[in-house]
């Protein structure tokens, strides 16, 4: 398992599902870690668990649509853990229905909290990442994961909003990668399939029977199989991959 022990992670909409998870499997491997989610009392579960992983945990409120919001976050995090090497952008909403009745209202609000909040957290690490250095001075960078998804690749009717927005993370990401990789700055999504959560919670049965035949492993993925992959693109295990986007879809498509 990848060993993270002095780096710090900050890990956005942490307070339940993907994100929550993706905190404890940080700290499970050894790195500090920050969350935030609308409140900071949301993320106190969190926090608790992941201090029970022995390592420093910090919960903060932050809207990660705000520009001054965000900023003001990265920098309680860089005075509170001394850094930031693991940046994931993982807070996101949904707010479906069929284009042609789509509210300029609902558009703004998915697109400005999965797409905008992914830019502001990215453009307010950059900086403090560059400045990493090891104990003997070399250049350490850091590590960017967008949450994107499955329909930001294939496009999915009801979710004009939604498939926009991970498709210009996925853009993002790559733009990322280009312009930070000289400065040893990584910058990866992972692309859930379906994942068992709140978010998927609440589709009718017959929608999901409909998800679950285009699977071929059959299930619907857990929030572990993402974490997984996140910790996986955190650590020096996946030091030379930059700009990809990995499909963790149970085969749904490549
Ligand atoms: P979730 O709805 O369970 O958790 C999202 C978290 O983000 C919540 O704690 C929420 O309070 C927080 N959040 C929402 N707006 C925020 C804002 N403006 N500022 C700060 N925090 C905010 O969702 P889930 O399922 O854990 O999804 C996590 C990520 O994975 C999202 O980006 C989602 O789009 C993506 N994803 C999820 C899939 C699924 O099947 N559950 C599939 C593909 C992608």
């Amino acid at each position: 398992m990848a060993n993270l022990k002095g780096k710090v992670a900050l890990v956005t909409g942490a307070a339940r599902g993907i994100g929550a998870e993706i905190a404890k499997t940080l700290a499970a491997a050894g790195a500090d870690v920050a969350v935030c989610d609308l409140k900071a009392e949301w993320c106190e579960e969190t926090v608790k668990a992941i201090e029970a992983c022995g390592v420093k945990g910090l919960g903060l409120g932050v809207n990660v649509a705000v520009s001054s919001e965000v900023d003001a976050c990265v920098k309680e995090v860089i005075a509170k853990l001394g850094r930031i090497d693991i940046m994931v952008n993982n807070a996101g909403i949904t707010k479906d229905g069929l284009l042609m009745r789509m509210s300029d209202e609902d558009w703004d609000a998915v697109l400005n909290v999965n797409l905008k909040g992914t830019f502001l957290f990215t453009r307010a690490v950059a900086r403090p990442m560059m400045k990493n250095k090891a104990d003997d001075g070399t250049q350490q960078g850091g590590s960017i994961i967008n949450l994107a998804s499955v329909v930001g690749i294939m496009g999915n009717a009801g979710q004009a909003n939604y498939t926009a927005s991970k498709g210009g993370v996925i853009a993002l990401t790559k733009t990322t990668a280009k312009e930070l990789g000289s400065r040893n700055i990584r910058c990866n999504a992972v692309a859930p399939g379906f994942i068992q959560s709140k978010m998927t919670d609440v589709l009718p049965e017959d929608v999901r029977q409909a998800y679950m035949n285009q699977i071929p492993l059959k299930r619907f993925g857990t929030v572990q199989d993402i974490a997984k992959c996140v910790l996986w693109l955190a650590g020096d295990d996946s030091a030379y991959v930059t700009g990809q986007i990995i499909s963790v879809n149970g085969g749904m498509i490549g």
